[in-house]
């Protein structure tokens, strides 16, 4: 069985999916550290993430990118190096927003994460797992929340882990990649026809976790 969520940046996406997958024995896939393992790359070779276009698609023929799912979750690996951790700062962030829209790159992941899933339980997070990733994955979920609440999120967890921003930064940042993943021409990040949506503004993690478990549930047992 597969189970799609996609939504914007900061609307709990990866927390969310983890536990739920872990409460259901489920395998869970993140597609966004894998465009952050890109970006990151990109980033090392210190281009420009908006200008170097053709850099960075040469560059995908000299990377290796690996993936590790296991219990204690899922672990990437940038040419053998454990990056995991790497791909969290905000530079990262922009610069995997930036790589996401050229289509070489999301070509050759999308090969990458559809072998990943396949003969699995995978629950599959993302921008387009729904529409294009894994358009027969029997359960879609749209994972929503306005954006000052996503900013609020990402925010203190950026403090959580040390890193010094504002508030107000955090919120540009956050629209600015929203703007960026809904505009880009190739499979931009939108609702499939038969997704749920689901709002999570206002709603504790653990309420979030719940609504989200007692809907994949009910769907199952249909
Ligand atoms: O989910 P995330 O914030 O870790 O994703 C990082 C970036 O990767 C995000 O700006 C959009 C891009 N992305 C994408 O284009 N398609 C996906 N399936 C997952 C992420």
């Amino acid at each position: 069985m597969k189970i799609a969520i996609d939504g914007p940046s900061g609307a709990g996406k990866s927390t969310i999916s983890k536990c739920v997958a872990a409460k259901l024995g489920f395998v869970y896939i993140d597609t966004g550290a894998m465009y952050r393992t890109i970006g990151l790359s990109a980033v090392n070779n210190k281009f420009d993430t908006k200008k170097d276009i053709e850099s960075i698609i040469k560059m995908l023929d000299e990377i290796n990118i690996d993936i590790s799912l296991d219990a204690s979750g899922q672990r990437m690996y940038l040419n053998g190096n454990d990056v995991t951790d790497l791909i969290r700062t905000p530079e990262v962030s922009a610069a995997a927003s930036d790589v996401a829209v050229i289509p070489e790159v999301r070509i050759k992941l999308v090969e990458l994460q559809r072998k990943l899933a396949e003969g699995k339980n995978v629950i599959m997070d993302g921008r387009d797992i729904a529409t294009y990733v894994l358009p027969d994955a029997e359960i879609k979920i749209f994972l929503t929340a306005s954006a000052e609440s996503r900013a609020e999120r990402r925010y203190k967890e950026l403090l959580s882990r040390g890193i010094s921003t504002t508030f107000e930064q955090v919120l540009i940042d956050v629209n600015n990649r929203d703007e960026n993943d809904s505009k880009r021409e190739f499979s931009p990040l939108k609702v499939d026809d038969n997704a749920k949506i689901i709002d999570t503004t206002g709603n504790s993690l653990e309420e979030s976790i719940t609504v989200i478990k007692e809907f994949i549930i009910k769907e199952m047992s249909k």
